[in-house]
């Protein structure tokens, strides 16, 4: 089964519509949709906003349905300033940009002490698959680092800052946790981000203006892409 985490309902609602054969259940507050998507079974949830809500969502599905792989969708600021509105990124590997115990322990900003690494790495596989897809729609899409953190970034220091220390292609606010969570399981994972706005001093305008639009494009590429998926991953 494949597990698919949204944050707002935005990235979620249109996805849960799709579903046949649907079963609710909640789990910490958290409701759990069970079904088929495009044919594949799979279980969505909205998670809420941010890592708290992200870790406490992944970690409940991991327990509870066991997923052979853990999908991130949604939408995401551009730190890369090739990337357009509507764009799609996939996530070559995740870091949680706001962790830093540098001045007590001299490691680099988002180092992860558990797993030994900044840098969470996704599943190559499944990202092609989801790059392949999106070309496939239309849409333009790339492989990137996702960089999550709590807080939405509308500042243009800050947005040169993801790039520099991280190389980030996108920021959001919960890809990093999920991804780190899954590692802990060992559960494959993939963020699927859709581009709403820059990052930059226009995202307080352009996040509302274009959630919406980025949403339906992530929404588009993993519901073409999950029959695929679940060949590989049951
Ligand atoms: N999600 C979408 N846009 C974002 C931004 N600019 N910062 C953090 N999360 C986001």
């Amino acid at each position: 089964m494949i597990g698919i985490i949204g944050a707002m309902s935005t990235e979620v609602d249109g996805l849960r519509a799709m579903l046949s054969d649907r079963k609710d259940r909640k789990i910490c507050g958290i409701k759990f949709s069970r079904g088929k998507l495009s044919g594949a079974d799979v279980v969505i949830a909205q998670s809420g906003v941010g890592k708290v809500m992200a870790s406490m969502c992944a970690a409940a599905m991991c327990f509870r349905f066991r997923p052979s792989l853990l999908i991130n969708t949604g939408v995401a600021g551009a730190v890369d300033p090739t990337l357009r509105i509507g764009d799609i990124v996939v996530s070559e590997g995740a870091a949680q940009h706001d962790f830093d115990t540098s001045a007590i322990d001299g490691t680099p900003k988002g180092w992860n002490q558990a797993l030994g690494t900044v840098v969470v790495k996704a599943d190559e596989a499944a990202a092609s698959v989801l790059i392949k897809t999106a070309l496939k729609e239309g849409l333009s899409a790339k492989p990137g680092i996702v960089v999550s953190g709590d807080q939405f970034i509308s500042d243009n220091e800050k947005k040169a800052e993801l790039a520099d220390v991280f190389g980030a292609s996108v920021c959001e606010m919960e890809g990093a946790a999920i991804a780190a969570v899954a590692a802990f399981n060992r559960v494959p994972f993939v963020i699927l981000r859709a581009v709403s706005d820059g990052a930059d001093a226009d995202a307080l305008m352009d996040f509302p203006a274009f959630c919406e639009l980025a949403a339906g494009n992530s929404i588009k590429v993993l519901s073409s892409a999950v029959p695929e998926l679940s060949e590989h991953y049951k």
